[in-house]
């Protein structure tokens, strides 16, 4: 490839392979690759902590690294890439699609949906109805407009093995008459802990090119984390990597026009005595990067779902039911 040519790659997708770097090598190449940082403009984004960690080595070597990759993309002109136009934001969020869930009272509390280009949390006790709620949307952002759904594939990122096919099919059975070809457009990884979880949102973006996916699920987001950075003495720790994991999601849902769809538990420790005992965990990182936030909660037939965070929501509640077809409303 011509440097033009090359050029207008580079300012088009910013995709420059690390190995182009003096001091990269196939070993290095594979250790980056491997923590899902693959071009220029991912060396540069991520933080030389988490490089180090990556790598190994000293710290002025990260750096270095670093500096380079900066040089490297200066030469190629990509920085130019980053910045838009505000009529270019203005048409990128004209794109915002809702996707159903199958409820129109929860649809209209969301204002149309599960939106592209947001994160929308979930949380509440268990058997609340947050893993049917992933299901019901995987199968309806496979819909044509008409029913809800934006005709497109969903990626399902599972961290507590509650995924079930066998569910997808019952739901999708009433919706769709090739309910089969709905299975094989749900890309699901299960995720063995918080770092595997760390490295599949890491290598999200990819997935999210190869399948035309609009709808990113992780169900649960938070839980990994939680259960494996225990007592204070690792919480710091803990935000730190939690935060780098919401600003993938953030960007990812950005970048590529998805909805990020997450769940979240609430905190069932009671040693907070004043305020909220229903929490969900995570804190400031989790609450600051979710666009919207949503509380469920059991009713005695049905499920209560509340607006808790949102920047343009009203306050207000949706009442919906969980039924063999998935998420509905209750007639
Ligand atoms: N096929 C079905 N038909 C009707 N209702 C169902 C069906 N499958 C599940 N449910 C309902 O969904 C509830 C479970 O909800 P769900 O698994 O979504 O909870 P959750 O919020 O994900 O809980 P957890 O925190 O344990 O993951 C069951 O208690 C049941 O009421
Ligand atoms: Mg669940």
């Amino acid at each position: 490839m011509g440097v033009e040519e090359q050029e207008k790659k580079v300012v088009d997708d910013a995709d420059i392979d690390v190995s182009v770097l003096e001091g990269v090598g196939p070993a290095t190449k594979q250790k980056l690759n491997s923590a899902g940082i693959y071009n220029l403009m991912d060396l540069v984004v991520h933080s030389a902590n988490y490089l180090l960690e990556v790598l190994g080595g000293s710290m002025s070597k990260v750096l270095l690294l670093q500096e380079k990759a900066r040089a490297k993309l200066t030469e190629f002109r990509v920085l130019y890439a980053d910045f838009v136009s505000a009529d270019q934001l203005y048409e990128q969020r004209k794109k915002i699609a809702f996707i159903s869930t199958g409820s129109k009272n929860l649809d209209n509390l969301l204002l149309g949906g599960i939106e592209t280009q947001a994160i929308t949390e979930f949380y509440g006790e268990f058997g609340s109805g947050k893993t049917q709620i992933c299901h019901t949307v995987c199968v309806n952002v496979q819909l044509g407009a008409d029913q809800g759904g934006l005709s497109s594939p969903a990626i399902y990122l599972d961290t507590e093995h509650t995924f079930r096919p066998s569910r997808i099919l019952e739901i999708a059975e009433g919706k769709s008459d090739v309910p089969f070809e709905m299975l094989r457009n749900i890309h699901v990884a299960r995720a063995m802990n918080s770092s595997h979880l760390r490295l599949l949102v890491r290598n999200l973006g990819r997935k999210i090119r190869e399948t035309d996916a609009r709808l990113v699920v992780l169900d649960s987001a938070v839980a990994p984390f939680r259960a494996e950075y225990v007592g204070r003495a690792q919480l710091a720790e803990r935000q730190q990597v939690l935060n780098v994991m919401m600003h993938d999601l953030t960007r990812l849902s950005e970048l590529y026009d998805v909805a990020v769809l997450m769940t979240n538990q609430v905190m069932a420790k009671p040693d907070v005595f004043f305020g909220d005992p229903t929490r969900p965990i995570g804190g400031h990182v989790v609450s600051h990067a979710t666009t919207y936030r949503l509380y469920l909660r059991k009713a005695r037939n049905a499920r209560v779902a509340s607006i808790m965070d949102s920047p343009h929501h009203p306050p207000g509640e949706a009442v919906f039911i969980i039924a063999k077809e998935g998420i509905l409303d209750q007639d």
